[in-house]
């Protein structure tokens, strides 16, 4: 199969997951889509997740990709599969973000953890009822940051007070916890906040999905050749190419693409 890996997310977040690819598995090509015309998913209804999620899917699978990550943990959580308009179509394998940290939380030694996730990710319990299927002995906490991600989107914000807003949701975290999932992909862009503010395990979803990869996609480097990595957006490109310039240390073209008939409104 010679089809790119494709992978999607709201906005900046799923450039935490491609960065890692990239790294792990550097003879691959990507495509990588941004719905920043959509963003913040996470306060949205799971009906309009399975609207844009179908409308991704769709135009995605004109690449003819060998996988899709949906590196987004809102859309893993809540998108409902028997929704796909072309399910018969699609004989790709499909990766969302949760099944493999839960699957490493489970067999792990914590006996409490705490995640982080969006107001819809953390109504839906994803992570607490997936952990806990494997483990019913580990205490899961799910904690909902609707701060965070206009937060992280805004590459403006004042770094003193995204540090008083990662406090207010270390407040609101169990001091028992363990460990704490970053259970959205744009939560590692504040990694290093939280490292200076919590003695607490960090774990990002995105480690424990390269492990799970590893048997399916080229590990191995070849300097000689170059991948191909493109990447899309549905609003703001000069955001991302210039974010992705910084963060990923790469010129990476980034075209502006409108893939949905229908904008789904924030209720
Ligand atoms: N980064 C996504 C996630 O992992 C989406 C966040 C959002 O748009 O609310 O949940």
């Amino acid at each position: 199969m010679q089809g790119p890996v494709c992978l999607f997310d709201s906005g900046i977040g799923g450039l935490t997951v491609l960065k890692k690819l990239t790294n792990d598995f550097p003879l691959e090509n990507y495509i990588y889509l941004a719905d920043l015309a959509r963003v913040p998913f996470g306060d949205r209804t799971k009906e309009d997740i399975n609207k844009i999620v179908n409308e991704i899917f769709t135009w995605l699978m004109k690449f003819n990709p060998k996988m899709v990550i949906m590196a987004c943990n809102t859309s893993s959580a809540v998108f409902d599969f028997k929704s796909l308009e072309f399910k018969s179509k699609i004989n790709i394998p499909v990766y969302g973000m949760i099944e493999s940290c839960a699957k490493e939380i489970a067999k792990s030694k914590y006996k409490k953890v705490s995640a982080w996730a969006t107001k819809l990710a953390t109504e839906s319990n994803i992570y607490k009822k997936t952990i806990q299927n494997i483990n019913p002995q580990i205490k899961v906490e799910e904690i909902s940051c609707p701060k965070l991600v206009p937060m992280i989107e805004d590459l403006g914000f004042n770094p003193a007070d995204k540090e008083e807003i990662v406090k207010e949701y270390l407040k609101m975290t169990s001091p028992e916890s363990e460990a704490l999932i970053l259970g959205c992909t744009h939560y590692p862009h504040i990694a290093n906040i939280l490292l200076k503010q919590t003695k607490m395990d960090i774990i990002d979803p995105a480690d424990c999905l390269i492990k799970e990869l590893e048997s399916s996609l080229t590990k191995v480097s070849n300097p000689e050749l170059k991948r191909n990595v493109s990447l899309y957006t549905t609003a703001q490109s000069e955001k991302i190419e210039k974010f992705s310039r910084l963060y990923l240390c790469e010129n990476y073209k980034t075209s502006l693409i409108n893939i949905n008939k229908i904008y789904v409104q924030t209720s």
